[in-house]
C-alpha cells in the first residue's frame, strides 16, 4: 500500500493526472497573479468584464489567461468568438493536459474553456474542485494574470476558486437585489476563509457618483456588521457598446475602443496593476486584517 503522509507524492500524484509535467507544477507558488471575478446576483455583467480586463491587461503588455470557471454554463468563449472542442472537464478528469485545452485566444488573451451543458462540472466533487483550483495555480506559472470567471450565485465551487486566488473582485449594479446578493457573497466568503480586502465593481452605473454611493453604503455595511474590507477599484457605465460587441463576439474595448465603458475599463485595468494585491491565497492562510497591510507595497 502507499505511504499516507507524503505530500510532495500527493502532488506529483495530482500533476501526473493533470497530465502536468513536474517543470510545470514547481515551483509550487505560482508567479502570476490569479484575481477571481464573481457576483452574488446573475447577469451583472461579470464575463464582459472579466474579457475586458483581460484584453486591456495584455493590450498593456502583461501575459493573460482566462479561465472560465463558470463551469457548467461557461460563455467567455462565445464572447470572444472561440469554439473549443476540449474545456476543464477534460482537465480534470484527466483526458487531456492542461496545455491541450487552453486554446492561444484572440487579442493577445488565452483562455481555458469551462464547458457549457456538463452536469459533472457544474457539480465537481471535493476530489474535482481540488484539481480544478489546482490547474489555477499551474496556468499562473506562465501568467502574469490569471483572471477567472465564477458563476453567479453562492456555492461550493465559486467558494473554491475565491480562495485559490490571490485577489477577490465581486461585481454588483446599484439594484437592491444584486447588492443585497452581492453582500450574502461576501459574508459567505469571508466566513470561509477567503481573505481581504476584497475589490468592487459597481456596474450599470447611471453616474459615477451613484457607483460611489453604492460602493460606500455597501463597504460600510461590510465593515460594521462582517467585519470586512471592501475596496471600490472603480465603475463602469450602462453602455449600448457593451451589448452590441457581444453580438459581434468581440470585446467592447476592441469593438468600440472609445466608448465610455472601454475608457473605464482601460481605467480599472491600470488601477489593478497599480495596487499590491490582496494577496490571500492558498485558502487555509487567508489574510485577517492586519492594521496597515492594505498599504502594503502603495
Ligand atoms: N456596462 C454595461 N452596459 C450595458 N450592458 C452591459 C454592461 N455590462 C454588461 N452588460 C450586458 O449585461 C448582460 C449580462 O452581462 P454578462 O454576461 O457579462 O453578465 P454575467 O454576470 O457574466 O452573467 P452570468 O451570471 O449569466 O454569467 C449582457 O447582455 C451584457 O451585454
Ligand atoms: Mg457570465
Amino acid at each position: 500500500m502507499m505511504q499516507q503522509s507524503d505530500p510532495a507524492a500527493d502532488v506529483r500524484a495530482l500533476a501526473e493526472e493533470l497530465g502536468l509535467s513536474a517543470a510545470e507544477t514547481a515551483p509550487p507558488l505560482p508567479a502570476g497573479r490569479i484575481i477571481a471575478v464573481a457576483s452574488g446576483k446573475g447577469g451583472v455583467g461579470k464575463s464582459s468584464l472579466v474579457v475586458n480586463l483581460a484584453v486591456a491587461l495584455a493590450g498593456m503588455g502583461e501575459r493573460v489567461t482566462i479561465v472560465d470557471a463558470d463551469l457548467g454554463t461557461a460563455d467567455v468563449d462565445v464572447m470572444l468568438g472561440l469554439h473549443p472542442i476540449y474545456n476543464l472537464a477534460h482537465v480534470v478528469e484527466g483526458s487531456k493536459t492542461l496545455y491541450e485545452v487552453i486554446l492561444e485566444g484572440k487579442h493577445n488573451v488565452r483562455l481555458l474553456p469551462g464547458g457549457s451543458g456538463i452536469w459533472e462540472l457544474a457539480n465537481l466533487s471535493a476530489r474535482g474542485r481540488e484539481a480544478a483550483t489546482d490547474v489555477l495555480a499551474a496556468v499562473a506559472q506562465d501568467s502574469d494574470y490569471v483572471i477567472v470567471d465564477t458563476a453567479a450565485g453562492i456555492s461550493d465551487n465559486v467558494i473554491r476558486f475565491l480562495l485559490a486566488a490571490d485577489d477577490v473582485l465581486v461585481v454588483t449594479t446599484p439594484e437592491p437585489t444584486s447588492i443585497t446578493d452581492v453582500y450574502a457573497l461576501v459574508k459567505v466568503a469571508l466566513a470561509q476563509g477567503v481573505g481581504g480586502p476584497i475589490k468592487l465593481v459597481v456596474n450599470l452605473a447611471t453616474t459615477s457618483q451613484a457607483a460611489e454611493d453604492v460602493a460606500r453604503n455597501l463597504a460600510g455595511v461590510v465593515e460594521r456588521f462582517l467585519g470586512g474590507q471592501l475596496d471600490f477599484l472603480g465603475s463602469l457605465p450602462t453602455d449600448p457598446s457593451v451589448g452590441r460587441s457581444v453580438l459581434r463576439q468581440e470585446p467592447v474595448i476592441v469593438a468600440y475602443p472609445s466608448s465610455p465603458a472601454s475608457r473605464r475599463i482601460i481605467a480599472l485595468a491600470q488601477a489593478l496593476r497599480h495596487e499590491a494585491p490582496a494577496l490571500q491565497r492558498r485558502g487555509g492562510a487567508a489574510r485577517t486584517s492586519i492594521p496597515g497591510e492594505a498599504k502594503e507595497g502603495a
